[in-house]
Order: structure tokens, then C-alpha cells, then sequence
């Protein structure tokens, strides 16, 4: 077996940092908190050579925009949507790169609590 890449390191920082945050939604809280990705998304060293770019480097964007805006939501019900927001932009680049671990992903999502299903 050969050593997971960098980038593969931190994608399992960012899966256990998403499952925090989804125990604290589940749980009733609201996730206080900053926290800077792009970089380490972006200068990481992937496992295979066509990741990268600038096409990544957008997905890169949406995501760390995703964080943000979940993490500045007003209340748990925004939240919610926001957080499954941020699912959708794991998806996202997935999608594009990395196909494998999606149906693991998909299992992030919450309940949402707004009727609308957000903002
Ligand atoms: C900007 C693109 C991008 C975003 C956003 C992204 N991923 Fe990834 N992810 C990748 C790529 C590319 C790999 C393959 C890494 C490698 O092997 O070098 C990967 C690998 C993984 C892996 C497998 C790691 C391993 O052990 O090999 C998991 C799990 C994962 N991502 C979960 C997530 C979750 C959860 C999110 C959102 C909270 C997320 N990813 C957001 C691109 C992304």
C-alpha cells in the first residue's frame, strides 16, 4: 500500500472536522467557529497528478465560501441548510475528482428544520 497523498490527509481532516460539526447540529448546537481551507486544498500534493488547476481551484473556492457562510449562520435552522450547502460543495468537486467516497459523503446531510429548506 502506498502512504496516502497530502491532500488525502487533509480530506480526512476535513471529513472528521464535517462529522463534528454535524454532532454538534444533531445535537442542537451551533458550531462557533473560523476556518481557513482553500490553501491547504489548494497547495496540497494530490495523489494523482490531473488534480489541480484552476478548475479546482474554483471548487476549492466554493468550498471554503460554504464553510463561511455555514459558519456565520444566524441559527441552527439556517444552519442546517447551510451545512448541507456545504455537503453539496464536497459533492461538487467530487463529482469532478474524486468519485469513490460520494455515497459516504451524501451521509453528512442533515434534517433539515426550515420549510423553506433555506436560505
Ligand atoms: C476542491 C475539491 C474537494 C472538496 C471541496 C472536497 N474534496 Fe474530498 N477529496 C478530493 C480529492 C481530489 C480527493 C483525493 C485525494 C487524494 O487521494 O490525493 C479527496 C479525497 C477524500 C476522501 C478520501 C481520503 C482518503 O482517505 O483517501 C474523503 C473521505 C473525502 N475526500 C471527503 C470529503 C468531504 C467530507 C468533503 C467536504 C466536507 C470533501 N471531501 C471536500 C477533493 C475534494
Amino acid at each position: 500500500m502506498k502512504p496516502p497523498s497530502e491532500l488525502a490527509l487533509v480530506m480526512r481532516a476535513v471529513h472528521e472536522e464535517a462529522k463534528g460539526w454535524r454532532a454538534d447540529l444533531e445535537s442542537g448546537a451551533m458550531p462557533l467557529d473560523t476556518v481557513e481551507i482553500y490553501e491547504a486544498l489548494v497547495k496540497s500534493t494530490p495523489t494523482k497528478p490531473d488534480v489541480g488547476g484552476p478548475v479546482f481551484d474554483s471548487f476549492a473556492q466554493m468550498y471554503q465560501h460554504a464553510v463561511d457562510s455555514f459558519l456565520l449562520a444566524p441559527n441552527i435552522d439556517v444552519g442546517k441548510a447551510k451545512f448541507n450547502n456545504l455537503v453539496d460543495a464536497c459533492l461538487s468537486c467530487h463529482q469532478s475528482y474524486c468519485p469513490g467516497p460520494m455515497p459516504t459523503i451524501r451521509k453528512l446531510k442533515v434534517k433539515e428544520t426550515l420549510a423553506s429548506g433555506g436560505v
